[in-house]
């Protein structure tokens, strides 16, 4: 058991939470550790394939275990996949910690480079799928949040700045 993160990242992929979370690290001078990193070294495959061999529920199980397990080992900056927010129990687990909701907008999203590979979620319709999942999730991202840093036009050392300042590190 540890005292638990000193960051944890929130936001829909692509945001740039494994990007900033390795220089808010290396700021901080902790680990960085990222759950999708996790469920991939423990599964022994890519999320993508996880997620079309078994189906959405199940990474969604093997996603909340990982979560679950980070929150309480790690006590450096940690970043979760864009959809661990979706179950309930994590979001209570969420609460009163130092999470911090990297967010996008929908213009952004679609000019940064890589959305949609890799990523299943996003496979037909990047520009569609993610308006619809950032309709679905936004107001999920804002609850867990102790604060929202907007990252449109701002470089990853200015996103990281910004996080600190946020959260007063
Ligand atoms: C997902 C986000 C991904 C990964 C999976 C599902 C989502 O993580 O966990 O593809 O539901 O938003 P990143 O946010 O790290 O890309």
């Amino acid at each position: 058991m540890s005292a638990g993160p000193v960051v944890v990242l929130v936001g829909p992929m692509g945001v740039g939470k494994s990007t900033v979370g390795r220089l808010l690290a290396e700021r901080l001078g902790v680990e960085y550790r990222d759950t999708d990193d996790d469920i991939v070294a423990e599964q022994g495959r890519a999320i993508a394939d996880i997620f079309v061999d078994e189906g959405e529920p199940y990474f969604r199980a093997v996603e909340k275990r990982a979560v679950h397990r980070a929150l309480a080992e790690h006590d450096g900056v940690l970043a979760l996949g864009g959809g661990a927010i979706l179950d309930p129990d994590t979001r209570a687990l969420l609460t009163g910690r130092p999470v911090v909701y990297l967010s996008m907008d929908v213009e952004e999203a679609t000019r940064r480079t890589g959305l949609n590979v890799a990523r299943p979620l996003l496979a037909v319709n990047p520009r569609k799928q993610w308006r619809e999942l950032m309709e679905a999730r936004r107001h999920l991202y804002e609850e867990v949040a102790h604060a929202v840093v907007a990252t449109d036009a701002r470089t990853p050392e200015e996103v990281a700045q910004a996080v600190l300042d946020a959260l007063e590190l």
